[in-house]
């Protein structure tokens, strides 16, 4: 009696372990679904925080004060501070030179075009009144 309770216990387990393994084999991890990626990739960017201060500034100075400041100001062009940013985005030179559109010279010079993510926190930030927020 009790040897067979154990047969059907171990019978049991039995089952029960290889269910879970057929399982958990069959799991898998989706990348892209555990990691939305900017809308580079066709999934995903945030520009909730779209604001002078939280995305473009910092852009701006990690991408192009090196060359446009007060101190350097290639080709005549100083992106310090708000004033600055404005006058340019304001005379089209900003996202001309940032989209590399005919008749501007493509920035950041000599590094690749900012990501698809950054253009559209620069759109965002401009049809919202490109305002110093
Ligand atoms: C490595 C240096 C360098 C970096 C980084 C750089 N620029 Fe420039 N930029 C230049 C030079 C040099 C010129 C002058 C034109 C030329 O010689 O190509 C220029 C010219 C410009 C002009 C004048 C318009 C034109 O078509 O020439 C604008 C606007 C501009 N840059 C914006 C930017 C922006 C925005 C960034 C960052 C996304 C940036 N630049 C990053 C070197 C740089």
């Amino acid at each position: 009696m009790i040897n067979s309770t154990i047969k059907h216990l171990t019978f049991i387990t039995l089952i029960i372990i290889g269910f879970s393994i057929s399982f958990t084999s069959c799991y898998y991890d989706v990348e892209q679904e555990l990691y939305p990626k900017p809308i580079d990739n066709g999934i995903s960017c945030d520009t909730s925080t779209a604001t002078f201060s939280v995305k473009i500034y910092p852009l701006i100075q990690s991408k192009c004060n090196s060359c446009h400041s007060t101190a350097i100001s290639s080709g005549g062009v100083s992106l310090e501070g708000y004033n600055n940013v404005l006058s340019a985005q304001q005379n089209g030179s900003l996202m001309g030179t940032i989209n590399h559109s005919n008749g501007y010279n493509a920035m950041p010079q000599g590094a690749g075009k900012l990501s698809d993510c950054e253009i559209a926190n620069l759109n965002t930030w401009i049809h919202a009144g490109a305002l110093n927020n």
